[in-house]
């Protein structure tokens, strides 16, 4: 068994953080095009698992995920993953994929394996060949593999790790332990569960490796926060270091907190947010953390004003979302671009289509699940499952349910019928927009569904060549522009 040497260089931090955009859109080409160009490039651990499998069964033409596992520290792991998954030359187009297990909070050993051997992968993929630093997104919403990730992260020498979409408080102790290979367990939200009941995914990395590794590298821990009272909660409660903060506004893409107080709609249907959502950045200034402002600041301008407010600098999604090197596939790339650059595409914050209950922007691309005929032309199908909730089930055991799936289903696992009106199967879709949407018995391919920021200029203004294609070093120049 070998292991990779993990550097502990002084942490310099960035000014220009790459947003970690799930699932996929920030991969490991895009990461390390932002580090090579001297700042944070961010993967997204959200589904790897899946993601990981399923470009196993695409045949890994390239042969990067073979030539990542060949660093795994365990290789006997890494073979039981070939075995079960890689497909050479990839599985017929018609076939498909072979899943991996939903996420339970105790899942079977496999499934622990495939997690952090597939955020190992990503990870030391985009740190190869280079000495920029990187870091790994992961939401505090999807709790089960989080133990499992971030493991498998550190394995390979992940610089930061960014969190938001809930209250990581826990995370940061959880590093500090990881780093030592010591035995973590994490809280799981259960629904219907009483205050004295404690439901835990555990892992012990020692139980994993007959040698221990190396001692790893801690990573800074960036929380992503949208209010000052979180700010503060986590400073003064997070289980270890707090690192500093990513503040986000609502115009971000992907999930938006809900707003505050009572939930108003505009005209349109989307969540008004008003004066209580504002952040007063004097306070989190005195908190004395570094930060970085996130939700259209992807400008030359905004970076100036970030900057100027005190902050560290600025974490961009939308823009590099677009970049040559992002997940997303070519096609929703050139048609996202050239309908933003035409002026006639609109976003819209839908307050129910995510399964977590918190608003997500959508992107009114047609052609995609925003159009309500391909929606309802869709069958409700759970098969992945990382936005199912744990609930208490009334012998005590626990059960797993997620509004989008079909409503029998769900209100058979004592659901409430409202919960799944308009819901939107986030996990398929945000699969099919990275090229690996699953496809059915009956023919059907899951649909793309595409999120991004309010903001769309900067996808305008970054200068294209000639056509409706740029990369993330034309994002970083245009971002730098005036400094
Ligand atoms: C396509 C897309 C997917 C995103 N997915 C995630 C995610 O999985 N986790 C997360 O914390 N933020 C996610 N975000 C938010 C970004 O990380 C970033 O904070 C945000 O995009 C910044 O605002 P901007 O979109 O105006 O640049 C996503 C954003 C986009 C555009």
């Amino acid at each position: 068994m070998k292991h990779p040497q993990i550097k502990h260089p002084q942490i310099k931090h960035p000014m220009i953080i790459q947003g970690g955009m799930g699932a996929g859109v920030s991969d490991w080409r895009l990461a390390k095009a932002v580090s090579r160009a001297g700042h944070l490039g961010v993967v997204s651990g959200t589904a790897l698992d899946q993601i990981f499998v399923r470009r196993l069964q695409t045949g890994d033409p390239e042969g990067f995920l073979r030539k990542a596992m060949k660093h795994f520290p365990d290789q006997e792991m890494t073979q039981k993953i070939m075995d079960a998954f890689f497909i050479p030359d990839g599985k017929p187009k018609t076939e498909p994929f072979k899943a991996v297990p939903a996420i339970s909070i105790h899942p079977d050993r496999l499934t622990k394996e495939l997690l952090i051997v597939a955020n190992f992968s990503e990870v030391f993929l985009a740190k190869e060949g280079h000495e920029g630093i990187i870091g790994i997104n992961l939401l505090e919403k999807i709790p089960c593999p989080n133990l499992y990730s971030l493991y498998g992260a550190m394995l390979a020498g992940v610089d930061y790790v960014i969190m938001g979409a809930g209250i990581p408080k826990d995370i940061p102790g959880i590093l500090d332990r990881l780093a030592l290979h010591k035995n973590v367990s994490l809280k799981i939200p259960v629904e219907g569960s009483a205050p004295e009941d404690d439901y835990r995914a555990q892992f012990d990395p020692g139980s994993f490796f007959p040698r221990k590794p190396p001692v790893l590298k801690r990573p800074e821990f960036l929380c992503i926060i949208s209010s000052v009272t979180l700010a503060k909660m986590m400073f003064r409660k997070a289980s270890g270091k707090m690192n500093g903060f990513i503040v986000e506004s609502p115009c971000a893409g992907g999930h938006n907190a809900p707003p505050r107080g009572q939930l108003k709609l505009n005209e349109k249907g989307e969540p008004v947010y008003g004066q209580r959502d504002a952040i007063n950045l004097e306070t989190i200034k005195s908190i004395g953390l570094p930060f970085w402002l996130a939700g259209s600041y992807g400008s030359p301008e905004k970076l100036k004003e970030a900057l100027a407010e005190g902050a560290q600098g600025i974490q961009v999604g939308t823009a590099f979302a677009f970049s040559k090197e992002s997940g997303f596939s070519k096609s929703i790339k050139q048609r996202a671009i050239q309908r933003i650059t035409q002026g006639n595409i609109s976003v819209f914050t839908d307050p129910k289509a995510s399964p977590t209950g918190f608003p997500f922007k959508i992107l009114l691309l047609e052609g995609s699940l925003s159009e309500a005929e391909r929606y309802h032309k869709r069958q409700r199908i759970c098969d992945s499952g990382y936005l199912r909730h744990p609930y208490k089930k009334p012998d005590g055991s626990v059960g797993y349910r997620c509004p989008s799936e079909q409503e029998s289903a769900y209100i058979k696992k004592y659901g409430n019928p409202e919960d799944t009106k308009d819901k939107k199967c986030l996990c398929n879709s945000l699969l099919a927009n990275i090229g690996l949407a699953q496809i059915r018995k009956n023919g059907y391919i899951e649909d793309v569904l595409v999120t991004v920021g309010d903001d769309l200029q900067p996808i305008s203004n970054i200068p294209k060549n000639g056509n409706y294609s740029y990369s993330a070093q034309d994002v970083l120049n245009y971002l730098l522009k005036n400094l």
